[in-house]
């Protein structure tokens, strides 16, 4: 085992919401105590419905927005309160990509433009040795030589991922965070930089905290899953044991409304109603208002995650899901 590039434990974000002149601002807890670590060469997969969380993770991860509680370091190094000095280093060290390249790509800048600037602001290479680096790396994301001079409107979806993808391993992070990077494109596109993904990671050797909303996207890249409901992990661990023996039930429905994934002893559970707002969030178990086990104990007693069958659960009854499962 190596020393994990990513270390959280306990990250909260609460945001203050106004109200208004004479009244206190509410608070909205975006996220709620998630704690995971991840090493080299490794991928979390972070999943669970929109408005759960899964962005506000990655902004705390990626060094943009700072939790309101918790820890996180990078390497080791504390990234909430970094040392001095070690600030630009961090930024270095994780990455972002977006669901959107459309969003996050200069439609007034070139291809080798935009994949040289991070060389610029942040290396003391001349500019022969960033434009070889900038085509090393077009060459490792599957872009042809002559795309060096294009827009990025010049692209389709796939190959614009390929350019963001591309423009965040320039500097050589340990960490790229990637979230809902495949959800705008084609399945048969998604496919191809789900493979990319996974052949960089090799060559590599890159962690990845990957976000969907969906457990077939991340079902061939992820090694852990940890699954979120409103800013809260409700299971988390490793795929195999995730995909095979689901315990939380809102894990179970969000497999059992995955297409195209078999071989996996489930239940069809239907979900219904919409998340909670987090702004009044369930009193006891998150998931109680739309459970269908739920008891009145549930509504009462938050579960804490714990370990059962070699990953962690947040249930009250997850012993009788497992006992069910095995049967
Ligand atoms: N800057 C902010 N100020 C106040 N509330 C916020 C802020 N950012 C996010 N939220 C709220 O926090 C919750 C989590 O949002 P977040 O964007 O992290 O969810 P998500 O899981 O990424 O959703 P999606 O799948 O739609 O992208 C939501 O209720 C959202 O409205
Ligand atoms: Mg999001």
């Amino acid at each position: 085992m190596s020393a994990p590039v990513v270390e959280a434990k306990n990250l909260k974000q609460i945001y203050k919401i106004k109200r208004g002149l004479f009244k206190e601002p509410a608070q909205l807890q975006a996220v709620g105590g998630i704690t995971f670590s991840i090493e080299p060469g490794k991928t979390l997969a972070v999943v669970g419905e929109s408005g759960c969380g899964k962005s506000t993770l990655a902004r705390m991860v990626t060094l943009i927005e700072k939790p309101t509680e918790g820890q996180l370091s990078l390497d080791g190094i504390d990234a909430v309160n970094p040392p001095s000095n070690y600030a630009k280093e961090l930024r270095r060290m994780v990455q972002l990509v977006f669901q959107n390249p459309y969003g996050s790509l200069n439609p007034r800048k070139k291809v080798g433009t935009i994949l040289e600037e991070p060389l610029v602001i942040n290396t003391s290479l001349s500019s022969a040795e960033r434009k070889e680096r900038v085509r090393a790396m077009m060459a490792k994301v599957g872009l042809r030589p002559e795309h060096y001079n294009r827009y990025p409107h010049m692209f389709s979806g796939g190959q614009r991922q390929r350019i963001a993808i591309a423009r965040a391993l320039m500097l050589s992070p340990k960490l790229v965070v990637a979230d809902e990077p495949v959800s705008a494109l084609d399945v048969s596109i998604q496919a191809q930089v789900l493979n990319l993904l996974a052949d960089l990671q090799q060559e590599m050797g890159l962690a990845y905290l990957f976000i969907s909303h969906d457990l077939g996207v991340v079902r061939h890249i992820a090694h852990d899953v940890l699954v979120m409901y409103l800013g809260h992990a409700v299971e988390h661990g490793p795929k195999e044991k995730i995909y095979a023996r689901p315990l939380h039930p809102y894990t179970q429905a969000l497999l059992s409304s995955t297409p195209g994934i078999t071989g996996v002893k489930r239940k069809r559970i239907v979900l219904k109603g919409e998340l909670p707002s987090p702004l009044n969030p369930p009193k006891g178990c998150v998931f109680s208002t739309r459970c269908p086990y739920v008891t009145d104990r549930c509504k009462v007693e938050r579960p804490q995650l714990r370990e059962l069958d070699g990953r962690q659960v947040a249930c009250h009854y997850a012993e009788n899901f497992l006992k069910e499962q095995a049967a």
